[in-house]
């Protein structure tokens, strides 16, 4: 595998995943707290309200990473904690958490990549239209002012929105996510606005951080079709239109995908979305994050809504969160956005997988094989790309840490340090001295 000397290898972790302190030191209840303490929305009852307590154990975390030898650190800021209420009276406890976190990763030579919204979405917001309101960009708009006023000396990544798919349609469609409605124009609504979003928060660090590098991460799937059934693969190319082109399109054409948009009229889910003012979203960029995971194979099924319906093979190798480990998938889709869409530069901002392991762990070695197979499988795909062209120039791991899985709680692992939930220890698992192996050696080429 060849990576270059100065390749940016790090790992990824969420604000409400690990930090806990949930409603610590002022900060305001998210859409996160309210979900998770409403009966029968994640496994067991799981709540963040704790998590890897990050929020006190920041400098023990950021020496790990140093430790390992990572080049860069993907985090996100949690907006209720620098804003309450969303909008309006700024948190100056909140504020400097992210200050001495920044502080620590600078003084010790790691890189900080910052994402402004991983789904954490102040409560008050969500009582007010969340999503769906017409006054998200705005509000959007203002949080992301006043963070790049406080970090942008130290801060030179930013990530706008983490997974947009994800904040619309499983927060608003499926309603597995906070905060769990099921209703599909509220969910293309949300959508609309988190380009609109994105957009916006792009114009404001443009003007206030000229120096920045600046981003969006998106979730990719490889879609493809189950059999050459002309059926199936025109339900292949719907589901890439929802997983992929809805968001891609915005971002880099200011425009949706018009299969899917004469779909979307047809049914009525576009009601009161002006699909114009989506070219809000086309801001230049620095560069694309892409989180993978999986692909998806995907058959025609007229009994779904939008005719289309994701199955998986039989004996395929999967992950604890039952996804396909499908490696070349991630060549492949690079290769594909790289020739499609052309950003000027690529980062994976999350890749890696869960797998079944112990609560609590003997000895400070935890051994996790398959975690190590599947990371090399996936370093080696993206080296592929990179041989063929692709300006990809790091890599994150998901994730440093065992953490609040979403509606999973804590029951899927994909540290590559173990946390154990009841005494807050951290445990090296070989995944992460892999990792600090792979970074040594391409430190020397
Ligand atoms: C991604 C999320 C991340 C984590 C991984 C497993 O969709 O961005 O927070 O949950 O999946």
């Amino acid at each position: 595998m060849n990576f270059p000397t100065d390749f940016l290898w790090g790992a990824a972790t969420a604000s409400y995943q690990i930090e806990g302190a949930a409603l610590e030191d002022g900060r305001g209840e998210c859409i996160w707290t309210r979900f998770s303490h409403t009966d029968g929305k994640v496994k067991h009852g799981h709540t963040g309200d704790v998590a890897c307590d990050h929020y006190h154990r920041y400098a023990e975390d950021v020496a790990l990473m140093q430790q390992l030898g990572l080049r860069a650190y993907r985090f996100s800021i949690s907006w209720p904690r620098l804003l309450p209420e969303g909008t309006g009276a700024p948190n100056q406890a909140g504020i400097d958490f992210y200050n001495r976190l920044l502080d620590k990763l600078l003084e010790v030579g790691i890189t900080p990549f910052g994402t402004l919204y991983h789904w954490d979405l102040p409560q008050r917001l969500e009582d007010r239209g969340g999503w769906t309101s017409a006054d998200m960009p705005e509000w959007f708009a203002e949080y992301t002012a006043l963070a790049a006023k406080h970090y942008g000396d130290r801060l030179k990544h930013w990530i706008t929105l983490n997974e947009p798919w994800c904040t619309a349609f499983l927060g608003y469609y499926f309603g597995i996510h906070a905060p769990g409605i099921r209703d599909e124009r509220a969910a293309f609504r949300a959508a609309h606005h988190t380009h609109l979003a994105h957009g916006r928060a792009i114009q404001v660090l443009r003007e206030m951080l000229p120096q920045a590098q600046l981003g969006i991460t998106l979730n990719l799937a490889v879609e493809q079709p189950l059999t050459d059934d002309p059926r199936d693969q025109q339900a292949a190319q719907i589901a890439d239109g929802f997983q992929n082109r809805w968001f891609l399109d915005p971002v880099f054409k200011g425009q949706y995908p018009a299969d899917l948009l004469a779909l979307l009229r047809e049914r009525g889910t576009l009601e009161g979305i002006d699909p114009e003012a989506v070219r809000l979203a086309a801001q230049p960029l620095d560069f694309l994050g892409i989180n993978y995971y999986t692909r998806q194979i995907v058959r025609h099924d007229p009994n779904s809504p939008h005719g289309f319906t994701v199955v998986l093979p039989e004996n395929v190798p999967v992950t604890d969160m039952n996804w396909e480990i499908y490696p070349q998938g991630l060549r492949d889709l690079l290769l594909r956005v790289h020739r499609e869409y052309a950003p000027p530069a690529i980062y994976v901002t999350e890749n890696g997988a869960a797998f079944p392991e112990p609560e609590h762990v003997e000895g400070d070695l935890l051994d996790d094989p398959q975690r190590v197979a599947y990371l090399q499988s996936h370093f080696a795909a993206a080296a592929e790309a990179l041989a063929q062209g692709v300006p990809l120039k790091g890599y994150f791991v998901w994730s440093l840490l065992d953490n609040f899985e979403w509606a999973e709680g804590y029951t899927k692992r994909f540290g590559i340090v173990h946390v154990d939930f009841t005494t807050q220890k951290r445990t090296l698992k070989r995944s992460a001295l892999y990792l600090k192996q792979v970074i040594q050696d391409s430190a020397v080429g």
